[in-house]
């Protein structure tokens, strides 16, 4: 098992298997950046398995692919194949864009992949247009429907911007509340590559908001998630992630890894420590070692809306949030 050094059981690992990606999302990569990793840089699938392996021995519990946009990276549900033959009882999940989802949704669902968060941050095509930088919103919409048609169990993000998608806040709800979808509302996180003019909606004019159209109960966390979810008289739930929230943190479960190897122990913070080189050796405990020391360097909190109100400086293009 790991533990970190506040007691808290690291079971979850976010697998960034490009940083690359078809979007520019105003708040996370608005500009091309100014170089890419270098294809040579990357872990292959085998490579990257090969730490899978050691993580799930260690007791990792729960994957999730990431990005960039993981569907840019060809063949990865063999990736997701691989993972799912070694242990089939893995949590196995996504986070994608959904923009190339319509073609791919039923091989990533035979592969072994159980669950996937796209995002839905508008239904207008303009706005969608303006947010993702290309008109993206029809490719999205029907990927989306792609996946609940195979059976992947569907949640979507929203993050909700001032004079950008604020007045869709309820529309966006209606639209997945239909399809069984649970919609989590992102407070924008402050970063130092997102677009400077970003005024993100903090949870409680999100909840003003809300509360004008629906009555709800506030559920509280839900185990390890990072959310704060809120139940309507109906049953449906959706979720707030408040990364400014005092409380944000003390049950944070996951681990990040970048495409090229870079272990990242907090969303927050650059720091990192590289597996590449143990597993490119084929040294096994060596890799584990490494997993283990980032895990103990966990770090206790974020900084977000603390006292200096810093902006973090990681790219969260290279881990997909
Ligand atoms: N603030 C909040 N959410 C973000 N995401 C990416 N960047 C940010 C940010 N700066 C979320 C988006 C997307 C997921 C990959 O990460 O909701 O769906
Ligand atoms: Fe948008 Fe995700 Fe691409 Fe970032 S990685 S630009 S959030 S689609």
């Amino acid at each position: 098992m790991l533990i970190d050094s506040y007691a808290r059981v690291v079971d979850y690992l976010r697998v960034s298997v490009t940083e690359r990606c078809n979007f520019r999302c105003q708040y996370c990569m608005p500009e091309k950046p100014f170089s890419w990793v270098p294809k040579e840089n990357l872990l292959s699938f085998e490579e990257l398995f090969e730490f899978m392996k050691v993580a799930i021995d260690e007791g990792i519990k729960k994957i999730r692919i990431t990005g960039g946009e993981p569907l840019l990276r060809e063949d990865l549900d063999k990736f997701i194949k691989m993972i799912y033959d070694y242990e089939p009882t893995i949590d196995l999940a996504m986070t994608t864009n959904a923009f190339l989802l319509k073609g791919t949704a039923q091989r990533l669902k035979d592969a072994g992949l159980k669950r996937i968060n796209v995002s839905i941050d508008t239904l207008k095509p303009e706005v969608a247009q303006a947010i993702a930088g290309k008109d993206v919103l029809k490719n999205v919409l029907e990927g989306v429907e792609e996946a609940v048609k195979v059976g992947l169990k569907v949640k979507a993000n929203m993050v909700p911007m001032k004079n950008m998608n604020a007045d869709e806040i309820v529309d966006v709800l209606e639209y997945c509340k239909v399809r069984g979808i649970s919609v989590r509302f992102i407070e924008y996180m402050e970063n130092s590559y997102a677009k400077k003019e970003i005024q993100g909606l903090k949870s409680p004019e999100l909840l003003a908001i809300l509360r004008e159209h629906y009555s709800f109960e506030d559920e509280g966390f839900d185990g390890s998630s990072p959310s704060h979810y809120y139940k309507m008289e109906d049953g449906y739930r959706f979720g707030i992630i408040e990364p400014y929230a005092d409380d944000f943190c003390k049950k944070c479960n996951r681990i990040r890894l970048t495409a090229e190897g870079q272990l990242i122990p907090c969303l927050y913070f650059d720091e990192a420590m590289s597996i590449a080189e143990s597993i490119k050796r084929g040294d096994i405990k060596g890799a584990a070692l490494v997993l283990k020391e980032v895990v103990r360097t966990k770090p206790e909190k974020n900084r977000w809306g603390g006292e200096d109100n810093e902006i973090s400086k990681r790219a969260f293009y290279e881990t997909g949030g």
